[in-house]
């Protein structure tokens, strides 16, 4: 019998701001009947299904799940510079409209976030446009390493390494000098990196022997595992050879999630992040469906998505991140060779992955299920990230950030729904079942589906904590090493 959560008797008296209960709380550890109290935008309580102090708003959540807010740790919402594609305003609202109310966000912008300074004019620009709360990985810039060694977790959460790239993805680390130097700093300076983790090398070959893709039914096969084999192999190796912390983003096939894995067995501090799109779709998808399934890294086959259902039912995977990234309809309708590659997926995470689950495993119990879920898109992120102190869990103290679900109800997901400023969805026509009714960001309310209203913009920017104890030589020696060649 898991424990349950942390029950403590709140000593401020007088009644408090909201009370939800005759619920099922989800926590990573199991689900129990009950309730929580909001006091000031934090959990002042978690609540037995016999207690009912005081409060000034009351919500009986009876038939529903109350999970902790999801945190999306893969978002590109592309401000600067490409708000085109996406801006905060809608990104933010697609997160509320699918129970996220964390995101962390991805450099590769126009221009990119290198230079930690800049995210402060970052996070000024999105000021009063987020509904949801917000913190950066911050991008790699090979002719400028240095900037590494001054990050602090204020600024970045993690450093993001492109192995590969396109023309939204332009800022690769190619040569093997500069991406050891890179594994070898954010070690020292105790970075987690995150990694897009496919070789380059690899792709340009293949394209040197068969030119590119010009339909979508040969794009798996020139965007194929091979490249991602190739670079989760590098990856392992500097892993073992500086103990630099790196989370692989986007696994897509089974023999990177087998590699991994042992990694991960044999002790290296590597974790990995799958999507829903590769659970949810396979290249006979995007041989039929074309440019909004195409993806960087590509969709796999049948065998591959079963791999990663099994590591996301019984283990392997840290986090599931939605890699939203968006692209307007005129840019994916560009013939083959230039379609860009990405897709909206923070409003679809969770009903997509809830619906696979039930989908795929019907026998599986669905406390079992959402508690998975709790830690795959919650706790976990929370901890990998620094930002454990305020978000990821159900209890006393954190951020009031919670989601009411109601796991029964089904829906169709439909062209007008898309909250996300690109107006379209690969899962269009998609039967889900699982319904967010309510999302609450620090006892706010951000969405309210029954009467399909937001809250108001005022996301935080997180000051997150050092995730990750940094290891000899000192951020000093290694700035001074860099200075000096
Ligand atoms: C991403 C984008 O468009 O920013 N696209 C994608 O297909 N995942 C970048 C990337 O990870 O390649
Ligand atoms: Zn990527």
């Amino acid at each position: 019998m898991p424990h349950q959560p942390d029950h403590t008797g709140s000593d401020v008296t007088g009644p408090v701001d909201l009370v939800v209960m005759n619920g099922r709380l989800v926590t990573p550890e199991g689900v129990y009947p009950g309730g929580l109290s909001v006091r000031e935008g934090a959990v002042a309580d978690i609540l037995r299904p016999d207690e009912h102090p005081p409060a000034h708003r009351v919500i009986d959540a009876a038939g529903r799940y109350i999970l902790p807010g999801l945190i999306d740790s893969h978002v590109h919402f592309r401000t600067p510079g490409l708000t085109h594609k996406e801006d905060w305003a809608h990104g933010s609202r697609a997160a509320a409209v699918g129970g996220i109310t964390t995101v962390i966000d991805m450099p590769n912008t126009m221009p990119p976030l290198f230079d930690p300074a800049d995210a402060h004019a970052k996070a000024a620009e999105i000021a009063g446009t987020s509904l949801v709360d917000f913190c950066f990985h911050l991008g790699v810039d090979e002719a400028r390493p240095e900037l590494l060694t001054d990050v602090t977790p204020r600024e970045a959460v993690s450093a993001k390494v492109f192995m590969a790239g396109h023309h939204t993805a332009p800022h690769v680390i190619r040569s093997p000098d500069a991406l050891t130097r890179v594994f070898a700093t954010a070690a020292a300076v105790g970075i987690r990196l995150v990694l897009h983790a496919e070789d380059d090398a690899v792709f340009a070959l293949l394209d040197g022997w068969s030119g590119p893709a010009r339909e979508y039914r040969d794009y798996e096969s020139r965007r194929p595992r091979t490249g991602g084999i190739v670079a989760v192999a590098k990856v392992i190796e500097l892993v073992r050879r500086h103990g630099t912390a790196a989370h692989v983003l986007h696994v897509s096939s089974a023999e990177e999630v087998d590699l991994l894995s042992a990694a991960a067995h044999a002790g290296l501090p590597v974790t990995f992040e799958v999507t829903p799109h590769h659970l949810s779709f396979t290249a006979a998808d995007t041989a039929r469906l074309g440019a909004r399934i195409r993806l960087s890294p590509a969709i796999r086959q049948e065998a591959d998505q079963r791999r990663l259902w099994a590591a996301v039912r019984n283990g392997g995977v840290t986090t599931i991140g939605s890699d939203h990234a968006p692209h307007t309809r005129t840019e994916k309708s560009r013939p083959v060779s230039e379609a860009p590659p990405g897709l909206p997926g923070v409003q679809e995470l969770l009903p997509a992955v809830f619906t696979g689950l039930r989908r795929h495993f019907p026998h599986d119990p669905v406390d079992r299920q959402l508690s998975r879920l709790a830690d795959l898109v919650a706790a976990a992120p929370a901890a990998l990230f620094g930002i454990a102190g305020r978000k990821g869990r159900l209890a006393p103290g954190l951020d009031a950030d919670f989601v009411l679900l109601d796991p029964s109800a089904t829906w169709m997901m439909r062209a007008e729904d898309v909250a996300a400023k690109c107006g379209w969805s690969a899962y269009e026509g998609w039967t889900m079942t699982g319904r967010v009714e309510l999302t609450v960001r620090r006892g706010e309310v951000i969405w309210d589906h029954e009467h399909r209203t937001f809250g108001t913009p005022s996301g935080q920017w997180l000051h997150a904590s050092p995730s990750l104890h940094p290891s000899s030589p000192t951020t000093a020696a290694v700035r001074g090493e860099l200075s000096a060649d």
